[in-house]
């Protein structure tokens, strides 16, 4: 971990000048990306590009951009999804409506993940499923709306959905673009909104929440408050999934019981 003073500079730089919350972010985190972005700069320390920075704009936007942590995919770590296939069948079953907040959503992947599971379950009525998805980034949330998701070198599509034997009714291929294009009938029951789970407020009644691979990146101290305001979104006995490598901290074990710890499936007490 850097312990000295020009990366603390620098992140109060980035927090002040440039508007983006590093106080929230783990330190690790944090110097990986800008450790980066020093190597592609030819910058041999943090002073170094610390200077380099503040003196170059379109650097500044390449900076920000490399935090934007957007990673995610179609039903990424698909042993998860039947986990979450089995909750939906479950909440189905005893309630016959199903409330879900996808937080933390990036470009929208996640929501229409689930959305395509619902609409994929011959039991669920899809009329009576809404599907809230939410994040702090508008850019995300852009691409989200569009439902609209071009091939790249790093993230084969196809092999995302095929978790869904026949995802091509959900899902439609312009091979002329290279793009994927979400059907209106699984977009419809998906809204987006922005939201901020570190200063936003709770919301209510939900049956299930996922919110995956944000906690990895957030410094301890905001974790917990940032799950509290989902366990006071949660319905009692309802369910959350976390992030595959994430973790409930130990003063909300009381909070949150697991349901199948390997798939990192809780529910609120
Ligand atoms: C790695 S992505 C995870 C996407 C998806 N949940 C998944 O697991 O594939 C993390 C997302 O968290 C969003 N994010 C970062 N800080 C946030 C905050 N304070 N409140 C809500 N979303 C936040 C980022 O914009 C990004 O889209």
């Amino acid at each position: 971990m850097p312990t000295d003073d020009s990366f603390g500079a620098l992140l109060e730089y980035m927090e002040t000048d440039l508007g983006f919350a590093t106080s929230h972010y783990n330190d690790s985190y944090l110097d990986r990306r800008i450790t980066a972005r020093m190597r592609r700069t030819g910058c041999d320390d943090y002073t170094e590009y610390f200077d380099f920075v503040r003196s170059n704009s379109d650097e500044q936007a390449e900076l920000l951009n490399s935090l934007s942590i957007n990673v995610t995919g179609f039903f990424r770590n698909p042993e998860v999804w039947d986990g979450v296939r089995d909750v939906l069948r479950t909440v189905w079953e005893s309630e016959r409506r199903l409330k879900i907040w996808s937080a933390a959503c990036a470009d929208g992947r996640e929501p229409y993940s689930l959305s395509m599971l619902v609409h994929d379950d011959a039991v669920i009525d899809e009329s009576n499923v809404q599907i809230l998805a939410t994040d702090i980034s508008d850019e995300a949330l852009e691409v989200a709306r569009s439902g609209t998701y071009e091939e790249s070198r790093t993230s084969d599509l196809g092999d995302e959905l095929s978790f869904l034997r026949d995802y091509t009714q959900y899902v439609d291929y312009d091979s002329s673009t290279n793009t994927y294009h979400v059907r209106d009938d699984v977009k419809r029951t998906v809204s987006f909104e922005r939201h901020d789970l570190i200063n936003g407020r709770p919301k209510s009644g939900f049956d299930l929440v996922t919110c995956r691979n944000l906690f990895i990146y957030i410094d301890t101290k905001y974790k917990q408050s940032m799950l509290e305001t989902i366990a006071d979104s949660l319905r009692r006995d309802r369910y959350l999934v976390i992030g595959k490598s994430e973790t409930i901290p130990p003063e909300l074990k009381s909070t949150f019981s697991p349901v199948d710890n390997r798939h990192r499936i809780y529910r609120r007490l």
